[in-house]
Formats: C-alpha cells, structure tokens, sequence
C-alpha cells in the first residue's frame, strides 16, 4: 500500500495564509504532515488551518510578523510545541513592494523587501537549524522566483532579494548537508494568485495578457506549487540540495527567446 508522502513531518509555514503557502500547508496536511500555518494575517492562517483540521488533517493557526525577529524564534518553537519536532520549514511570506527604479523607490520600500524576503528567512532557518540537527535531519524550501533570475524593469528590490535568496538556500545546503539538512528553493514562474494578477483587473485579463508569456500558454495554479513543495519536502527528493526546481511553464526559457526575437526584428 502507498505511503503518505509526508508522514511524520512537521512543518512551519510562514505566509501560510496566502495562496501558494496556503495550497502548500492543505497539500502538506493531505500528504500527512502536521502545519504550523502561520500567517501576519491570523484571520487568514485560521482559515487555512480550518480546512486542514475539516479534511482530518493536524493543522494550528498562528499570527506571525516575518519581519519581527522574534516572532521568528517563537514560531519555531510553537511548531515545535505544537507537534513535538519540527522537519520542515517552507518560507513562503513576501512583502508587497512597489514598482520603481532605484530614484522611485523609497529606502523604507527596499528595506522592507530585504526584512520581509530576504532575513526572516534566514531568521526561520537560525532557529530551526537546532531541532532539524536534533531529528537528524530535515528539509528547508525557500519560495523564490522567476523573477530572482533575470533583471527586472522596475522592480529591483523584489527581484534582488529573490536571487539573494536562491544565493542564501545554496550557503544553508553547503553549511548544514552534513547533518541531513536540505535546503533547496522553488521559484514559481507567473501564478494564478491575486498578488500576480490584481494589476491587471481581473485574472481573465492576467491569463490573456500574462499566458503567452509562458511556453505553456497559461498562469501557473497554487497547488502546481504545492506539488512541487511537497516533493522538495519528501524523501523523493532525498538527492536534491542546494537546487532551485523552476516551476514557471517554461516562462525564462521563452523569455530568451522573445528577447532575441525583438532585437533581430
Ligand atoms: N504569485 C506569483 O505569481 C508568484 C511568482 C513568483 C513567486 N511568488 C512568491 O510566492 C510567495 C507567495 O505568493 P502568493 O501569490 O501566494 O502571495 P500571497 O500574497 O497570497 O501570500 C503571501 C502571504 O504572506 C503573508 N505575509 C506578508 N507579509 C508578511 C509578514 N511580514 N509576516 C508574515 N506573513 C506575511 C500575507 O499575509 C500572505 O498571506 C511569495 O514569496 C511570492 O514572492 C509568487
């Protein structure tokens, strides 16, 4: 009989209450992991929590404000209180920034974008370094982006603290790989979610406009994130540290090509 992917597993699941770390926490819950989901918005990480617990899963609900540090230590250890051990800690939180150039954007814009993306993450990781040694070993899964891979017009805070922390998940996989620790980020390219589409009315009009941007033709869905979080997660990916798994229909490789087809035109 087939196992659960996640059997055993506890983990911490910071901006749990959006929608890629929302489908990763139900989808973990499914899989047979306990969730800390938490959340700056509880009302969200309650809601989320709420299905899991509906659906049979184990799942607690937390306020969290990434950008307090220690609401990071803290919520390390309220997983670990919760559930006994903490396995698996999935970084999902990311601050809204605006789009401008480095003369629009404000200092208190950029510093966000590092506190909120870049440090909690290396807070989170801090912290659960010591229970994750302790059961020796665990998986680290940073959410990233497309966008961390390329420059970006307009957009230079987000874009800089995403390929900082593809950087930052390389240096956790290299440090801890000797305690059974992995660490590996996923970069989603476009997805279906309303912090990608708000800007541009409606989903319709993101999926008209932003599809063909991607090989596949489309907006990628939350829960195509959670599967690959979920096999990050699991011993599927038992030889895999240190790597960024793009999750993006193929949108960087097509950019390639779109950029060189603009220049011969
Ligand atoms: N949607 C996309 O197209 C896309 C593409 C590439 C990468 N990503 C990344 O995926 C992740 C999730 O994106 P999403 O579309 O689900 O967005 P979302 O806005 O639905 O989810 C983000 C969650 O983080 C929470 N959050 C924000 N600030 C926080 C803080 N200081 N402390 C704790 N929680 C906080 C929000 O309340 C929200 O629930 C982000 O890291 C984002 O950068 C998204």
């Amino acid at each position: 009989m087939k196992s659960l992917a996640l059997e055993g597993c506890v983990a911490l699941v910071t901006g749990g209450g959006g929608e890629i770390g929302g489908a990763i926490a139900r989808r973990f819950a499914m899989e047979g992991a306990s969730v800390l989901v938490a959340d700056i918005s509880l009302a969200k990480a309650q809601l989320v929590a709420g299905d899991i617990e509906r659906a049979c899963g184990r799942a607690v609900a937390r306020a969290m404000d990434v950008a307090v540090p220690e609401d990071c230590a803290e919520s390390v250890e309220a997983a670990v209180a919760a559930f006994g051990k903490l396995t698996t800690l999935v970084n999902v939180a990311a601050a809204v920034t605006p789009n401008g150039n480095v003369e629009e954007l404000s200092l208190e814009d950029w510093t966000k974008a590092l506190t909120v993306n870049l440090t909690a993450s290396f807070l989170t990781a801090k912290h659960a370094m010591p229970h994750m040694r302790a059961n020796g070993g665990g998986s680290i899964i940073n959410i990233a982006s497309q966008l961390g891979q390329i420059g970006v017009m307009r957009r230079p805070a987000y874009s800089t603290t995403k390929a900082a922390l593809i950087q930052l998940t390389k240096c956790l996989a290299v440090d801890y790989a000797r305690d059974g620790i992995r660490a590996n980020s996923l970069s989603p390219g476009s997805i279906n979610t309303e912090r990608s589409t708000s800007s541009w009315g409606s989903r319709e009009e993101a999926q008209r406009m932003r599809g063909p941007a991607h090989l596949l033709g489309r907006l990628g869905e939350a829960d195509e994130m959670a599967a690959g979080a979920v096999f990050l997660a699991s011993d599927e990916s038992s030889f895999m540290t240190g790597a960024d798994l793009l999750l993006d229909g193929g949108y960087l490789a097509f950019k390639g090509e779109m950029a060189l087809a603009s220049v011969r035109s």
